[in-house]
């Protein structure tokens, strides 16, 4: 157990190993943490729990160090196994204690757990006394499920956020004065723009009514990663700025695959055309880049290329399932642009160029497209079109 502030204390698990999560989906190369925390006042309260591998391990803990008799309530933030998973085995030990959660989360611990529980709603500023400190709750609909929610503490002035403003990071140290600031920022976006970019129109308006309450707020306790205690709002702040639909960090990401290279080389000159034109641009080869890491760059990118050779009529299928991740995670109005190689037919970088547009990207140069390997005349057209894609930013 580790004291956050006055009150509160965090009780989790750092999970070191971990490199996938949600199923494969998401990459975690620096492992991550399920943060769960008690707070002891008149009443002891458990808010979440930890991921279901880690269940007996964290109960352990808790009686050792709380007593499972000795908690009066226990709050579920959110009901995604990562925080829940360990509910069930908890509430065989102390079955009678009272769950508060959202609306949405009565239905959700039900549909997971099917357990005859205590389970109480409540909704955005309810108040639970428990001695000197009240909790205060606050729902937080797709941050980044229907049910969750925070859970501010009075006095302490400590807000836990549960996934909102998380990351996946699993230092020493559990404070975020206490690591790389640059590793801190990379996974916190990497989170952001991974798990929450779906949902910015509803993050914009869910961060202008917490500042809006005026809470006074000394730390940030989310469930993944550090806590926020050097300038907790700073990463309040950084939420609201990637929440805006046109954020970007200033440079064009060109992400293409290839076969023989062909399409690599006009990436290459593509890109030579932009920097003519002093526009910055990252390369990446999508078939052996990390898909949560390019999601990453091109959530950043003030602007996107695409090229592919074609295949079966289409680009080739790390491109084809950027084209649909973009399209999830709701990544557009960027100005963008198609390419590629072909041998007997053209639809490969065609492709590209009609998905982006459809997808809600400003497509801005026609595709540009050569037989085969390109010839050095080619290439110099490929520079153009970077010179040409590059003006149309300035
Ligand atoms: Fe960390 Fe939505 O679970």
């Amino acid at each position: 157990m580790i004291e956050v502030k006055d009150n509160v204390y965090w009780v989790g698990i750092k999970d070191w190993d971990l490199r996938r999560f949600h199923g494969h989906e998401l990459s975690t190369h620096r492992g991550s943490t399920y943060n769960s925390y008690i707070i002891k006042d008149e009443k002891t309260v458990l808010v979440d729990t930890v991921w279901g591998p880690y269940k007996e391990e964290f109960v352990e803990n808790l009686d050792r160090e709380v007593g499972l008799k000795n908690i009066d309530y226990i709050v579920i933030n959110h009901c995604e196994p990562d925080h829940s998973g360990s509910l069930g085995y908890l509430m065989s030990k102390i079955p009678g204690t009272p769950i508060y959660c959202s609306k949405h989360g009565e239905e959700t611990i039900k549909r997971h757990f099917h357990g005859d529980w205590n389970l109480n709603v409540v909704k955005t500023g309810d108040k639970l006394n428990i001695g000197k400190s009240d909790l205060i709750f606050v729902e937080m609909q797709m941050m980044h499920w229907p049910d969750s929610m925070l859970t501010y503490v009075t006095g302490s002035n400590v807000v836990l956020s549960n996934d909102a403003f998380g990351q996946h990071y699993s230092p020493v140290s559990l404070f975020n004065d206490q690591v790389n600031e640059c590793e801190l920022y990379q996974e916190a976006i990497k989170y952001f723009a991974n798990i929450l970019t779906p949902f910015r129109p509803l993050i914009k308006k869910k961060i202008e009514e917490i500042k809006a309450l005026n809470l006074p707020i000394d730390i940030i306790a989310p469930s993944h990663g550090v806590i926020w205690r050097k300038n907790p709002l700073q990463i309040i702040e950084k939420y609201y700025e990637w929440s805006q639909p046109d954020y970007s960090e200033g440079n064009v990401v060109i992400v293409y695959d290839t076969m023989y290279d062909a399409t690599k080389k006009m990436a290459e000159a593509i890109g030579e055309g932009l920097l003519k034109n002093n526009v910055p641009y990252k390369l990446y080869n999508s078939s052996i880049t990390d898909t949560s890491d390019l999601i990453t760059e091109l959530f950043k990118a003030k602007a996107i290329i695409a090229g592919s050779c074609t295949v079966n009529n289409g680009p080739l299928s790390s491109i084809s399932l950027i084209m649909e991740e973009l399209k999830a995670h709701k990544i557009k109005g960027k100005p963008a642009a198609g390419f590629g190689s072909y041998g007997w037919s053209g639809e490969g970088a065609k492709h590209i160029s009609e998905t982006l547009a459809k997808n809600g990207f400003n497509v801005v140069n026609d595709p540009i497209q050569f037989k085969y390997q390109p010839t050095t005349d080619e290439l110099n057209l490929c520079v153009e079109f970077g010179e040409k894609f590059a003006k149309s930013l300035l």
